[in-house]
């Protein structure tokens, strides 16, 4: 369970954020995110956070499920080559600056937004690389995992939700992979897109390690609900979706009306 002090981070490479942009383009992940806008349930005029955002596929979601009457949606991620992807969709959706991008680490916390700034929050498949290694052990543990959602329960005004996805212990890539095949053929530039898979893959494997060493989180139902009810959090729900390999929840932060 111990691991190398300043252990390299491959989310905040550039290769890394771009061979995930290509996620968008498979089965199973159009499905999780079709499952997390509906859970999201997104309305005009409302502020949006969208935490571990990559190039920004739930921002879009959200987005288009409100045909673009969403208040504002600011996504923040730790790679700073996502800004480009971000550039690109404000570009596209004419959105201005009701799309933005916010270059943070969250395993520090949500310091750079006030209490109560955000009607509502979504994450996808992000908030387990929440990192912290005890300087006095040299162990990885999940303080930093609990302070995201500490954080996230800060930022939201009262009656918030936040919905996000979290993939199951020891996921089985090979599930996703297995359905994902198809979509190959269908993807626009198949090359590209079978090298970003393949690269994807990769830090799959890199996943999976960090997280038996510790230091990411692919945690029982059970466990993550645990810390959402510890952070304040209520009325918390889940079901599964990615082949299986992900679940998604939804929780409130209560408000007087309950
Ligand atoms: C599996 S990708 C998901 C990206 C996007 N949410 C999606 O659904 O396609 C995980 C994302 O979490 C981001 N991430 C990982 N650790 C982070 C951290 N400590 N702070 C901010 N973002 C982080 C990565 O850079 C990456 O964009």
């Amino acid at each position: 369970m111990t691991a190398a002090p300043a252990a390299r981070n491959h989310w905040t490479d550039a290769r890394c954020a771009k061979a995930f942009w290509s996620q968008q383009e498979v089965r199973p992940y159009r499905r999780l995110l079709a499952d997390t806008v509906a859970l999201a349930a997104p309305a005009a005029g409302e502020a949006w956070l969208d935490l571990g955002c990559g190039g920004g596929p739930l921002t879009r979601a959200l987005w288009d499920h409100t045909g673009g009457t969403v208040g504002a949606v600011v996504g923040v991620d730790c790679a700073a080559a996502n800004a480009d992807a971000y550039a690109r969709l404000r570009a596209e959706l004419s959105a201005g600056d009701r799309v933005r991008f916010r270059h943070h680490d969250f395993s520090s916390g949500l310091a750079p937004f006030p209490d109560s700034s955000f009607d509502h929050a979504v994450s996808g498949l992000s908030i387990s690389y929440a990192e912290h290694l005890d300087p006095v052990s040299g162990r990885w543990t999940d303080a930093a995992y609990d302070r995201v959602l500490h954080e996230v329960y800060r930022v939201l005004r009262p009656g918030g939700r936040f919905v996000f996805s979290v993939n199951v212990p020891e996921p089985a890539w090979w599930k996703v992979g297995l359905l994902s095949l198809g979509d190959v053929f269908r993807a626009g530039r198949p090359l590209r897109f079978l090298r970003r898979s393949l690269r994807m893959m990769r830090y799959g494997g890199w996943l999976k390690r960090e997280a038996r060493a510790g230091r990411f989180h692919y945690l029982p139902a059970a466990a993550v609900a645990g810390k959402l009810e510890e952070a304040g959090f209520r009325r918390v729900f889940h079901r599964r979706s990615y082949a299986g390999q992900a679940f998604i929840f939804s929780a409130v932060k209560p408000s007087d009306e309950g």
